[in-house]
């Protein structure tokens, strides 16, 4: 374990810490972190920890949500400006509008999102749990924000529901193309293509799976292929190698990592941890409020 490893550990103990990590941050810190996961995951996690601190290693939404569901910790950023910039991508008056143009109107809000957002939201989804969860709800019509692509990839496995979208995306998992696969899979022909619903759906026609971060790894690990192209930010390889030492994983073709999620160092986990700098705070207004949606998808996701 490297020194700044150690240090870390210690500063756990005597703070009385815990460490999330989302499978997007650098290796370093995914291995040293308590637990790794998708977003889903992470947010089940951050509801039942023991500990009075929680270091969010990930981005803002992601903090933010764990203080929502835990106003009594302290829950600290690594990195206060790792911020995703989909989250940003939906507008509370375009909200508004819809609610007025459309009766029975359940807003679905990806957890990819400011608490602003959120709160202005009926239920809050993942990657892992939208489908399920849009399937549960009573209202015909779903305004799913901010991510486009994941709205219309669940619009395409739900079409009971009329969706309305919005016109947010997530720039790593756009940048994929069906070029960038094509190519990938002339390469590999033997490989099974597993993508994330944050792709567009021209390019999810490509893949012998879809899902999180965590389904990905999953299904990987459960195939009994030996290759695999990879379309999802690159941070997941971490764990598809360690599960998967004799598997082979490539690239989608662009160039797919988060400049944010690796803004998370080592160093800026033992900095949080020692200073106490980072704190998340969320007003009582916004928390109470965004509490609703969260609480409601934990609740249908079981
Ligand atoms: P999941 O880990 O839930 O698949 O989310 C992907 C993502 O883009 C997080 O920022
Ligand atoms: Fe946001 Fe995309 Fe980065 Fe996830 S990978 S934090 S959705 S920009």
């Amino acid at each position: 374990m490297s020194t700044l490893a150690e240090e870390i550990k210690e500063l756990k103990k005597e703070k009385n810490a815990v460490i999330l990590a989302h499978y997007y941050v650098n290796d370093d810190v995914q291995a040293i972190a308590d637990y790794v996961g998708d977003s889903y995951y992470l947010a089940k996690v951050a509801v039942d920890l023991k500990e009075s601190t929680i270091v969010f290693a990930g981005v803002k939404f992601m903090g933010e949500s764990a203080k929502i569901l835990n106003p009594e910790k302290t829950v600290l950023m690594p990195d206060e400006k790792a911020d995703c910039p989909m989250a940003h991508m939906a507008e509370v008056e375009k909200i508004n509008q819809v609610r007025a143009e459309y009766d029975d109107v359940a807003v679905v809000c990806y957890i990819n999102s400011t608490a602003e957002l959120k709160m202005h939201s009926d239920v809050c989804v993942t990657s892992s749990n939208a489908m399920k969860i849009v399937k549960s709800l009573p209202n015909k019509n779903i305004y799913f924000i901010p991510d486009e692509n994941l709205g219309r990839y669940i619009a395409s496995k739900v079409p009971e529901k009329n969706f309305i979208f919005n016109d947010g995306y997530c720039h790593v998992h756009k940048a994929v193309t069906v070029d960038t696969v094509k190519r990938a899979k002339e390469a590999h022909p033997d490989a099974e293509v597993l993508i994330h619903p944050e792709c567009t759906l021209d390019v999810l026609e490509y893949a012998d799976y879809i899902g999180s971060t965590s389904g990905i790894i999953d299904y990987a690990t459960a195939s009994d292929k030996k290759e695999f192209i990879i379309s999802t930010e690159l941070g997941v390889l971490y764990q598809l190698k360690k599960n998967n030492p004799e598997k082979t994983f490539y690239s989608a073709g662009s160039v797919q990592i988060c400049p944010n999620m690796k803004k998370v160092t080592l160093e800026k986990v033992r900095d949080c941890l020692r200073d106490g700098t980072g704190g998340v705070e969320v007003s009582d207004e916004k928390r109470e409020k965004s509490l609703v949606p969260l609480k409601r998808m934990l609740e249908l996701a079981k």
